[in-house]
């Protein structure tokens, strides 16, 4: 799915809150030049029966961001504290009662021309309602790209830098030119990476296998879930090892993870079924558990929430306030 934003949407742009309308780059930015920006993804899952919006996992995404963006020595002036709560005030300001992505993205401000980066760094928030990035409920028929995964000493994958993205925008778009819902990609040595927006996990002979962060794959939050919910609820470990592509033929479960696609369960392969062309016991189990969790329906993981309506805690409320004061 794509998700195109309302003009009205309030996002959070040069320490304030306004009218995504009336937030604008010059045309001479340096990232829009030379893809010098490192974005996040974070979804926010609305509850129907609890009536709240939960993000998900927010201060790791924010952690991994500033770590990311010291990759590119951008400087995000903020903790993951202070950007949760930033965040949760402005899906309020929004009013969202649905699901919602959240994109912070930090990048290279200066308007100029000349490669070489400064110090001048800007960031934005922007939320917008979002459904399924794929059809999770029947699966999805991937098709393995002839684009290799970027390499870690060339554009690293772990990180999300904007002009890594060229690779899955050609990878993603020249899947589904040829009738592929998605993309999986090898990495320079043959092995496999990941989907273009996604990590991939495999079941086979009843272990659960995914790549190793080693195999230029970007480490993912939803794998990490993915990994904890199979442990502790299924009692089943993950094996991180390389995979060969001929794996994926003979593979008896296939999916996806990540913020956008969430668990999104493989069913077909390069024209051949994964099993026997249905989604598998284990996918099913573990989309039923991601799904619980990420929407507090399970109490115990509910540290990985930050609810944004009914529960805001004093500390939250404190740093909203101190936003208001400082930079509105
Ligand atoms: C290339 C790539 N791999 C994996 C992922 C999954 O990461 P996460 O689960 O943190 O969203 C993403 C999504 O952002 C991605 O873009």
């Amino acid at each position: 799915m794509r998700a195109d934003a309302d003009p009205n949407l309030v996002v959070y742009f040069d320490g304030r809150y306004m009218p995504m309308r009336d937030a604008h780059v010059g045309i001479l930015t340096h990232a829009l030049h030379y893809g010098t920006g490192v974005f996040e993804g974070i979804r926010a899952h609305w509850d129907d029966v609890q009536k709240e919006l939960f993000i998900l996992r927010s201060n790791e995404h924010y952690e991994r961001w500033k770590q990311n963006c010291g990759i590119l020595r951008i400087d995000i002036p903020h903790t993951p504290e202070e950007l949760t709560a930033i965040t949760a005030e402005l899906l309020r300001r929004n009013a969202f009662k649905t699901n919602v992505y959240i994109r912070p993205l930090a990048y290279k401000c200066a308007q100029r021309v000349g490669v070489a980066t400064d110090d001048q760094d800007a960031f934005t928030i922007i939320a917008l309602p979002f459904g399924e990035y794929l059809p999770a409920d029947k699966g999805v028929h991937a098709g393995v790209s002839s684009w290799r995964r970027i390499q870690d000493n060339a554009i690293p994958p772990r990180a999300k830098i904007c002009g890594a993205y060229v690779n899955s925008a050609m990878a993603s778009a020249d899947a589904r030119l040829s009738g592929f819902d998605e993309a999986i990609l090898l990495n320079e040595n043959g092995h496999v990476a990941e989907g273009a927006t996604c990590n991939i996990f495999m079941v086979r002979k009843g272990k659960l296998i995914t790549p190793p962060v080693s195999e230029n794959v970007l480490e993912g939050i939803t794998r990490d879930c993915i990994m904890r919910l199979a442990a502790w609820e299924l009692n089943l470990e993950t094996l991180e090892r390389p995979i060969d592509r001929s794996e994926l033929y003979i593979a008896d479960e296939l999916f996806f993870t990540g913020t956008a696609v969430a668990l999104t369960p493989i069913v077909r392969v390069d024209h051949r079924f994964v099993g026997k062309g249905v989604i598998g016991p284990i996918t099913r189990r573990l989309q039923q558990l991601y799904s619980d969790a990420t929407c507090g329906r399970v109490k115990v993981h509910h540290n990985w929430l930050t609810p944004v309506y009914q529960a805001q805690t004093a500390e939250d409320q404190d740093l909203a306030l101190h936003h208001e004061a400082v930079l509105v």
